[in-house]
């Protein structure tokens, strides 16, 4: 196995990538990793370098230290805003939320304590969450006066359901691991230390299956998670002819049938 490489570091946001994993974490854990502008804009530059580069196959997004994954948006920087910053606040911020949740290589939320508001939102974007049992989850939001805005009130109610998410949206309440686990908010749940290396391993053995395959099931479920069922059906046959194209089928078929291990190449 490779070494831990840096490809990209800078105050608020580092890349650290090994084999074909590269894991983003947002550094600003004086303020509990935080979101402000210029961090959100930074993640957005990140993750579209990473969707560039052939070499990264998944991305795990966790937050630096022990305490917080992100304890939410820059509270500071909200206090100052008006109607319109406001809006456009969220729309940056959904945007870069809405081009991870659309990346077609798998990006694992590691949530390693609190995952507030903004944080509870980014993790939410991510396409499967894996928590450590000192996490604690909610948007507290309602508590400031203001709503989420990057996207949880889009996405908790279509991952948890609508009655929990008005739960959560309107308490502003936390919630331990435990209970995110319940209710299907989290996948897994990890003792801290072994947090990041469950994340790897999931990655792993998602990199090992046809890489085509996994950006379409992406592509398949994003799609079919808006639309309705006839038009998701119609996308899921199309993407599911489509493969048959691909070399990575033919290498997966013969594989299973010469009872050997597949060498997959992403064609
Ligand atoms: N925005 C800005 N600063 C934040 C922040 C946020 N969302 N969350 C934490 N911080 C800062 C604190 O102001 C503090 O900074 P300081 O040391 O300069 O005073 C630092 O991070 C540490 O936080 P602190 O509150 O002292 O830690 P704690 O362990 O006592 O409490 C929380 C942890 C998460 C319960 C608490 O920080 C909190 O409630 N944060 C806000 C959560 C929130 O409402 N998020 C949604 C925003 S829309």
């Amino acid at each position: 196995m490779s070494q831990g490489v840096e490809v990209s570091t800078n105050e608020l946001v580092t890349v650290d990538r090994k084999d074909s994993i590269a894991t983003v974490t947002i550094n600003r854990p004086d303020k509990l990793n935080a979101l402000n502008a210029q961090l959100v804009e930074q993640l957005g530059v990140v993750f579209r370098e990473l969707a560039a580069d052939d070499s990264v196959r998944g991305i795990i997004l966790t937050g630096s230290g022990q305490k917080a994954f992100v304890a939410g948006a820059d509270i500071a920087e909200l206090a100052t805003m008006t109607p319109l910053s406001g809006v456009n606040v969220s729309r940056a911020g959904q945007d870069v939320f809405r081009f991870i949740e659309t990346m077609r290589k798998p990006v694992i939320a590691a949530i390693n304590g609190f995952a507030l508001g903004g944080g509870l939102e980014l993790a939410l974007a991510c396409h499967i969450r894996l928590a450590s049992e000192n996490a604690k989850l909610g948007l507290p939001e309602v508590k400031l006066g203001i709503i989420p805005g990057y996207g949880g009130t889009v996405r908790l109610p279509r991952l948890v359901g609508r009655g929990r998410a008005l739960e959560l949206v309107l308490t502003g309440e936390m919630i331990d691991a435990q209970e995110a686990y319940r209710i299907g908010l989290v996948n897994h749940v990890h003792p801290q230390p072994m947090l990041l290396g469950a994340a790897e391993a999931m990655l792993k053995k998602i990199n090992a299956n046809g890489p085509v395959a996994v950006a379409l099931a992406i592509e398949a479920v994003d799609h079919g998670m808006h639309a309705t069922t006839e038009d998701a059906l119609r996308l899921e046959s199309n993407l599911f002819g489509l493969l048959a194209a691909t070399s990575d089928m033919k290498e997966g078929m013969s594989a299973f049938l010469e009872k050997r291990q597949a060498g997959f190449e992403g064609r």
